[in-house]
């Protein structure tokens, strides 16, 4: 047993994930970034077949006819679906699997901190049903510092906040641990939810959650542009149900996205609050660090300069640092053994 192990390891790429909410991506040791695709899976809804995973399932969003359904089995960044996080898991590692394992691989899984032990279980055992050897779990936002490169063994605070999909988890890290921390579930999905709100309210028309997304994406801002923008939105309207299409600007969305973008500069005031003087004072020479996707709406750095007057970093990469923190730490596994959470 312990030989076939031992050579299982060899051939086995061990590999990092990242189990996101709204993204799994997948780092496989020697190579990198393998994997990048949306956490949604679209199933038969009378036999539970998959009939797609990821991208080719994200369209399906809103769009199902009867007979599929698009699901995103994990909410708030932990399993709310365990089955079919299993499935979704297992589907990514088949299809990088003739590039990169023979046996079952070693796996690091980055998830939020202050998971709970039966959530800790659930994607230890979900990744383990879909074929991992053994599963190392490290908090993302200690993936994310180590991705931004920032001195987490060193006895100085650095600060991370990751806006993901379903979470923003604001961390203070010091000596390889998170010394304090707190999430809130406001993140780039309340921030779509903001927007089909508002376009509801003000426009009498309902949105899918991917228009929402698109706009988002394409004029969202949390400050003032340079330039006005405006885009083109496809909705029904909710009194007949008929297909309209219109425009909406960039500051109509901007006052749309103010209350979840206010919960998340509340949630890093909090933090400073709890932080110990000599760690926040670190923090006030070497700046916040921002990660995540919801990093990259416009102007959010901008406007968190001018709120808490301390440099803002956004990760150049931000919908990758945590994946590529986590690969890291599979890199050198040994070296980061202190920074695992099980
Ligand atoms: N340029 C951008 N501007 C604003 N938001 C963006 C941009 N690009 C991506 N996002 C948002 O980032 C979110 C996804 O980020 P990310 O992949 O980091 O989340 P996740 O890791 O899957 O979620 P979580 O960490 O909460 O589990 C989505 O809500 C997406 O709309
Ligand atoms: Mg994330």
């Amino acid at each position: 047993m312990r030989l076939l192990h031992g050579f299982a390891g060899l051939f086995a790429k061990d590999m990092a994930m990242d189990l996101g909410t709204a993204n799994t991506l997948i780092y496989v040791k020697g190579e990198g970034i393998v994997l990048n695709e949306p956490s949604v899976v679209a199933l038969s809804r009378d036999t539970g077949k998959v009939i797609a995973v990821g991208s080719e399932a994200k369209e399906y969003l809103g769009r199902t006819p009867q007979k599929i359904v698009a699901i995103r089995p994990m909410k708030d960044g932990v399993i709310a679906d365990f089955e079919v996080t299993s499935v979704m898991i297992k589907y990514f590692l088949r299809k990088i699997k003739s590039r990169s394992f023979l046996f079952r691989p070693r796996l690091i899984v980055a998830v939020p901190t202050g998971v709970t032990q039966v959530e800790k279980r659930a994607v230890i055992e979900a990744a383990e049903q879909a074929g991992a050897r053994q599963v190392h779990l490290v908090e993302e936002p200690m993936a994310a510092a180590i991705g931004a490169d920032l001195p987490i063994d060193k006895p100085v605070g650095s600060m991370v906040v990751d806006i993901g999909g379903g979470t923003t988890e604001v961390a203070v890290i010091s000596l390889s641990a998170v010394a304090y921390s707190e999430s809130v579930r406001v993140a780039g999905d309340e921030a779509n939810e903001a927007i089909i709100r508002h376009v509801q309210n003000h426009h009498q028309i309902a949105i899918g959650e991917n228009e929402a997304e698109r706009i988002k994406l394409e004029i969202g801002s949390a400050c003032p542009l340079p330039q006005p923008m405006t885009v083109g939105v496809a909705g029904k309207e909710i009194l007949t149900g008929i297909p309209r299409s219109f425009q909406v600007d960039d500051q109509e969305i901007r006052r749309a996205l103010t209350e979840p973008v206010n919960v998340i500069i509340e949630s890093i005031k909090r933090t400073f609050e709890k932080t110990p003087p000599e760690l926040a004072s670190d923090i006030t020479h070497n700046g916040v660090w921002l990660a995540g996707g919801g990093a990259l709406l416009r102007g959010l750095d901008t406007l968190l300069t001018d709120i808490l007057k301390l440099p803002v970093h956004v990760e150049a990469d931000a919908l990758t640092t945590v994946t590529r923190g986590a690969g890291r730490v599979m890199e050198s596994i040994d070296a980061y053994r202190q920074v695992f959470l099980n």
